[in-house]
């Protein structure tokens, strides 16, 4: 006989809590620099707040080495100059994923985002003395023209503004430097002969509880960035790459409470304090048909990988 546990206690409430509260960012609207006016920037300022960053930081799929250094590759494949891996920049830096992946590599790596709290935890968990972490924006970058070897956007790059983002790219870039855009799909959840059951609920999560919550560069990712613009003829697209990640149950609910669409619907419904997810991991539990604490519960997440890179001409 199958026992079926009440879990709703597992998941830590101090953790949801901080999850809803991330709604208060309460900055969706803030003053444009460029002509002073406040407007709606529901679009990208959903990782402000500091708790926000932290669960980010702890639940997120981390990146793996192979990723980069597939970046590093193009970069070097048709400019073999030693000061070809002088300067990095890491647009959309979070919490430094992929930022410290590149510190050994370049001489000097610069990350950067438009959220001052994901910065703060970047710096606080840096290892390398050659990294710097910066709050700005990827339309607006604070250095010379052609002076960046390698541009990365890890998770970020459906967020921008797509015309200023690629004529400041042209500007920073040297001849022959590279973009390299990158992101996971939608995670792809295997337990035992419950796979199927568990991925349908996510995506009923995903589709149907968030529907509405989530930004329109959501369906880039939805397209597997198959329709995202790059700005240089000479580009690649690599899909061959996939993150796989054992979480327990309340950590795969820990992941799911740091989407940008969560975020959002936290702050439409402020009164919910926890209860979707709880009602999430209480069917996700359900379905596993296990009589094991959810914490000892392992789902292997698959997450499919998205690679695209772009070369500035040599003139
Ligand atoms: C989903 S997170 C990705 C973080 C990290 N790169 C990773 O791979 O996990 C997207 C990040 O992009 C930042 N962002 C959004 N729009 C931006 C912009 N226009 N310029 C710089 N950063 C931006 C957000 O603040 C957020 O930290």
């Amino acid at each position: 006989m199958i026992v079926r546990r009440n879990i709703a206690g597992l998941l830590r409430l101090s953790d949801l809590a901080a999850a809803n509260r991330a709604h208060g960012i309460n900055q969706l609207t803030q003053v444009d620099e460029h002509n002073g006016s406040a407007r709606w920037t529901m679009s990208n300022r959903m990782f402000e707040a500091a708790d926000h960053a932290k669960l980010y930081h702890k639940f997120r799929p981390k990146w793996s080495p192979e990723i980069v250094n597939k970046a590093v590759s193009f970069v070097i494949e048709k400019n073999s100059k030693s000061t070809s891996l002088h300067h990095a920049v890491d647009l959309g830096c979070g919490t430094g994923q992929t930022t410290e992946i590149l510190a050994p590599l370049f001489q000097r790596v610069t990350g950067i985002d438009i959220s001052a709290t994901q910065i703060a935890q970047a710096a606080a968990n840096s290892k390398y003395s050659n990294v710097q972490y910066t709050v700005g924006r990827a339309e607006n970058m604070p250095f010379p023209d052609g002076s960046i070897d390698l541009v990365t956007c890890a998770t970020a790059a459906h967020w921008f503004d797509f015309p200023k983002f690629h004529k400041e790219v042209n500007r920073v870039l040297k001849p022959l430097g590279c973009l390299a855009v990158y992101c996971y799909g939608m995670s792809y959840l295997h337990y035992e002969d419950c796979t199927d059951e568990l991925n349908r609920i996510v995506w009923q999560f995903y589709k149907g509880s968030l529907q509405g919550c989530w930004n329109k560069g959501q369906q880039f990712i939805d397209n597997d960035y198959r329709d995202l613009p790059m700005p240089y003829e000479d580009t690649e697209r690599d899909y061959s790459m996939s993150i796989k990640v054992d979480y327990t149950l309340p950590e795969f609910i820990g992941y799911l409470s740091t989407w940008s669409g969560y975020q959002e619907y936290c702050r439409r419904h402020p009164e919910d304090q926890g209860a979707l997810l709880q009602s999430l991991q209480q069917r996700l539990y359900d379905s596993a048909k296990t009589t094991k604490p959810a914490e000892e519960l392992i789902f292997r997440a698959s997450f499919p990988v998205f690679l695209l890179m772009s070369r500035k001409p040599e003139q």
